[in-house]
């Protein structure tokens, strides 16, 4: 099995590969902006049990990287996980349009392109699994980050039609969804009760790609947390503090 992993430094992606180390002994293609970085997640996952590992620096904020870590040679990837992402300075995206625009085209407009990339390939070959990480942060837009879960929103949709489109190819499309996780991106932010660490992340990561889900949310009681936050009326909503 080969998993093409795009922004394999990502805590969530790399605890997730570790589980498709350890159990499938799975061959990765792992995709990002650091060298130095994927070397060392290489390096864990070979440890783990992983065959080959090979490395390619892209970074996806460039738009000639939509297609450009698809293998010219050999076998394509059984599955593609495109799990990069940045918690965007709301505060930042606000009043600086510049920002603004490279974040939602990092967090949105290069998730398309990379998705667009991997769907070919799977449609050409007949075959395929396409994995993007979302956000319950898409499911309705908080005052303290609508920017980012506007993007997540966008994401949401596409998945939700790109899936609709592969699955008559017989091409699988795995939403993952998680809540709050305690990885990098996190960091600088309170952890309350509800952040999920990373390890347990990557396994329930694991667990739904298993299966191919269509959605899954990460830890999945966020399910049932999104649903209470949709139902609530808006004049409820917005005085909501969160
Ligand atoms: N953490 C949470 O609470 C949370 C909640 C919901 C959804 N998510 C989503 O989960 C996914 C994984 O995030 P994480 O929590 O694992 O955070 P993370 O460890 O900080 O990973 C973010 C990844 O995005 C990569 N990246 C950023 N800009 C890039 C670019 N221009 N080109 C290539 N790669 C780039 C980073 O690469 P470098 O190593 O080069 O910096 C890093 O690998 C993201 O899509 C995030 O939005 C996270």
């Amino acid at each position: 099995m080969l998993i093409a992993i795009l922004g394999a430094t990502s805590a969530l992606a790399h605890h997730t590969a570790r589980e498709f180390a350890r159990r499938e002994r799975a061959s990765f293609l792992l995709v990002g902006r650091q060298r130095e970085r994927l070397e060392t997640v290489a390096a864990d996952l070979r440890a783990f049990g992983a065959g080959e590992c090979r490395c390619q620096t892209l970074d996806f904020s460039d738009p000639a990287a939509a297609s450009a870590w698809l293998p010219a040679d050999g076998p394509g990837p059984d599955l593609v996980l495109i799990a990069h992402g940045s918690l965007s300075d709301e505060a930042r995206a606000a009043s600086d349009p510049q920002y603004a625009t490279a974040e939602l085209d990092l967090n949105f407009g290069s998730t398309l392109r990379l998705a667009y990339a991997a769907a070919a390939d799977f449609e050409r070959r007949g075959a395929g699994h396409l994995a993007i990480v979302t956000s319950v942060a898409g499911e309705r837009g908080r005052a303290s980050n609508f920017f980012y879960g506007a993007a997540k929103a966008g994401l949401i949709a596409f998945c939700s039609g790109l899936r609709a489109r592969l699955s008559r190819r017989g091409i699988a499309l795995t939403e993952l969804r998680p809540g709050s996780l305690a990885t990098p991106m996190t960091a600088h932010l309170p952890q309350g009760a509800l952040f999920c660490p990373a390890e347990k992340a990557g396994r329930l990561c694991a667990a739904a790609l298993r299966r191919r889900a269509d959605i899954a949310w990460i830890p999945g009681w966020w399910r049932w947390i999104m649903l209470v936050i949709r139902w609530l009326p808006e004049r409820v909503f917005k005085q909501v503090k969160f």
